[in-house]
């Protein structure tokens, strides 16, 4: 039986990275004591560093009191060896993504630990049954995964193993509804919601660009002033960083045994291989080295209609079939897509407001052009149609 979390409760977190400095303050700011292990010395420095400078900020904006700040900042313990999280009852790890060094750390971790203690993982791409046979008591261990900027983004995965019990998904989905996060379950598939259902957004993009149809600029225009997007996908994998983009496709397509649908594009790869990374290096899709100059989007309002209309169909058809193979509800795909990578509607709702036959045209439409498998339409399309049925009643 795992036991009830609470604020009382220390919290481990391991990697003092991206990934786990956000979720150590995001714990912090609720109340927990925490402790940050990382190998690394010099991680744990940067990390201490970025972390009061994010925090100074909250202070300059009026966000937070001196003293709210100096309360997180207080209650987060950086240690040098995992023993010191022997008094935690959630752990949360968030380190390098190899299954080899994941399975180690929980080895060590679990006979540090009480046996009600709750482990979790922040892995974006490997299965947690994967993670899980490393343990003795894997009914303990469950999936957080978190998006970043993690103090700042309201959705967290809960993504249950095979053996793990439900009091756990219980009682960790509940502390982390308490820290003031939105929580979706998912199921243990490749890419859980968010990093499956969002392949399109890229994928049709760049399709789209290396057809011709047109370039990066105007692609990006289109998707934010017609569709009402944040950022367009070209800045969007320049910001996440090609490296890592192009990553999060490989292994979602060689998860899914390379179904056609998920398909990486060659385009990326080359920027990969270039070390075009995007921001960070100075150069993606965009160029970002002082002085440059890009190319201004053809504003063409009915062309953007029509690129707009190409990737949002296949985001439509990405998320029916993760209601299809029952990997979270419509209403946690919905939140998922708006909480995690914020999307301005839920796709579901958006797919029934464009009217499911709509939808079901314009794929077949795509599938008869082009003759590929990617453009599939998805048989819960199909069915709804021929039943007459929405999404949300
Ligand atoms: N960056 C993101 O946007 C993002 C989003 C969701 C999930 N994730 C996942 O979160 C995890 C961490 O990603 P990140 O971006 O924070 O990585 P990162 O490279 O910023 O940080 C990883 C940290 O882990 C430390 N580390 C490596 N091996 C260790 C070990 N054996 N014990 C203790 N510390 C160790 C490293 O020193 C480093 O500081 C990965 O599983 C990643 O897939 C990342």
């Amino acid at each position: 039986m795992a036991i009830t979390l609470t604020k009382d409760h220390a919290v481990g977190v391991i990697g003092a990275g991206t990934m786990g400095t956000g979720i150590a303050q995001a714990a912090s700011t609720y109340g927990h004591k925490v402790y940050l292990y990382d190998v690394s010395d010099k991680a744990r420095q940067k990390s201490e560093k970025g972390l009061i400078k994010i925090l100074n900020r909250q202070v300059e904006k009026n966000r937070m009191t001196q003293e709210e700040v100096n309360g997180i900042r207080d209650r987060i313990h950086y240690v040098d060896s995992i023993s010191e999280l022997a008094n935690c009852h959630l752990t949360i790890e968030a380190i390098i993504e190899d299954l080899d060094i994941k399975q180690k750390t929980f080895r060590d971790l679990e006979k540090l630990v009480s046996d009600d203690a709750v482990l979790t993982t922040n892995t974006s791409s490997l299965s947690i049954a994967s993670i899980s046979s490393a343990l003795i008591k894997p009914e303990r261990f469950l999936g957080t995964h978190f998006f970043n900027p993690a103090p700042l983004m309201p959705l967290v995965e809960i993504i249950p193993g095979i053996p793990t019990s439900y009091d756990t998904v219980k009682s960790t989905r509940a502390l982390i509804d308490a820290w003031g996060k939105t929580t979706v379950l998912a199921k243990d598939t490749p890419g859980f919601i968010v990093n499956r259902v969002a392949r399109p957004f890229y994928s049709e993009a760049i399709r789209q660009l290396e057809e011709g149809v047109a370039d990066v600029a105007t692609i990006d225009w289109a998707m934010k002033a017609i569709g009402g997007f944040k950022m367009g996908p070209f800045e969007l994998m320049d910001f996440i960083g090609h490296d890592v983009n192009y990553k999060v496709t490989e292994t979602v397509f060689e998860a899914f045994y390379y179904d056609p649908r998920f398909k990486p594009s060659f385009t990326q790869k080359r920027l990969v291989e270039a070390g075009f990374l995007g921001r960070k290096s100075g150069r993606g899709f965009y160029d970002y080295r002082e002085g440059a100059t890009n190319p201004e989007p053809l504003k063409d309002s009915q062309l953007g209609q029509k690129i707009v209309n190409r990737i949002l169909v296949m985001l439509f058809n990405e998320a029916s079939d993760a209601v299809f193979m029952n990997v979270a509800t419509v209403n946690d795909i919905d939140t998922a897509m708006t909480k995690g990578v914020n999307y301005p509607k839920g796709l579901l709702k958006w797919a029934d407001e464009w009217g499911l036959d709509a939808v079901l045209d314009h794929l077949e439409a795509l599938q008869d052009e082009y003759g590929e498998d990617r453009y599939r339409p998805n048989p819960l399309i199909k069915r709804m149609v021929r039943s007459g049925s929405k999404f949300y009643k």
